[in-house]
């Protein structure tokens, strides 16, 4: 169903040389992975000073470490969705593309996008507080399946914590940088599946339009930012990514034909 053909939306991806997407929990959602807030959301359930700070980690090592570990078995079993592959042919399709995301579940990358700007860790890396060393997803499954406190120790000792940022923490100081310059280059600026809530994620977006470029938002729901978007797509991003993709090669091809 080509809702989106000849739309605002498609002529703005259509001659932007620049694309900038900003993902949110919302984008892995459709792959079975809980989103933040909202209804089902993990931090109604949860608070996240309890879960996601370093005080938290320190002071109650084994439930913050069982319940990343949990977070991800799931992650692990899932899969990307049609969102995350329609970004990776989005990034295919345009001349300069960077993909933002909050999320650490390494979907975009497994869907095949490159150069992915990581803005708060890979859950599926760890390392040691003490040394600095690094564990791979199966290195520390190995360590935390044979340790019955579900404390997970370094051989040196240290604490091994996720490669996550958390609440109080620094961002990794590159991949914000590259984010800014990315948002504030972008001729146009997705946002998807977020709820724009958490800064500076959640700056982006209105530097982008600061700098000119041409706000567009993908949520189901109304979000911080909705009121100052160009374009808002009320959906999941399962189903208007793809058509935005199907619709935008659509009309290359199409132009393509005309020139010849
Ligand atoms: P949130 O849980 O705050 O927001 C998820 C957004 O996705 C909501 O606005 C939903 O309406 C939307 N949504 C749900 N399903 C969707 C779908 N299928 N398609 C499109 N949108 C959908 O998640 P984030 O905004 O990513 O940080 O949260 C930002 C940060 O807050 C996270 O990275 C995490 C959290 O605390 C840290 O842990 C540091």
């Amino acid at each position: 169903m080509n809702i989106l053909k000849n739309d605002e939306a498609i002529q703005q991806l259509k001659n932007a040389k620049r694309i900038a997407v900003l993902t949110g929990a919302g984008v892995s959602a459709e792959s079975g992975i809980p989103t933040f807030r909202g209804e089902e959301g993990l931090w109604t359930k949860l608070s996240p000073h309890e879960m996601a700070s370093f005080e938290a980690f320190y002071n109650n090592t084994a439930i913050v470490s069982e319940w990343y570990h949990h977070r991800r078995e799931i992650i692990d079993k899932s899969n990307p969705n049609p969102g995350h592959y329609a970004l990776k042919e989005l990034q295919d399709l345009t001349e300069d593309f960077s993909l933002i995301t909050q999320n650490v579940d390494g979907l975009h990358q497994r869907a095949g996008s490159t150069d992915v700007i990581e803005l708060h860790g890979n859950i599926m890396e760890n390392y040691c507080i003490n040394c600095n060393r690094q564990f791979s997803h199966e290195e520390f499954d190995e360590i935390y399946r044979h340790n019955s406190n579900h404390i997970p120790h370094c051989f040196c000792g240290g604490l091994i914590r996720p490669n996550v940022v958390w609440f109080g923490e620094q961002l990794p100081e590159e991949s914000i940088k590259k984010a800014y310059q990315a948002a504030i280059r972008s001729e146009v600026f997705l946002s998807v599946g977020t709820s724009a809530q958490v800064a500076p994620a959640s700056d982006l977006p209105r530097h982008a339009k600061q700098n000119g470029s041409y706000l567009i938002e993908i949520n189901p729901n109304q979000t911080a930012i909705s009121d100052i978007v160009s374009l808002r797509f009320e959906g999941l991003s399962g189903d208007i990514l793809p058509m935005f993709v199907e619709d935008l090669k659509e009309i290359l091809s199409n132009n393509q034909q005309t020139v010849r």
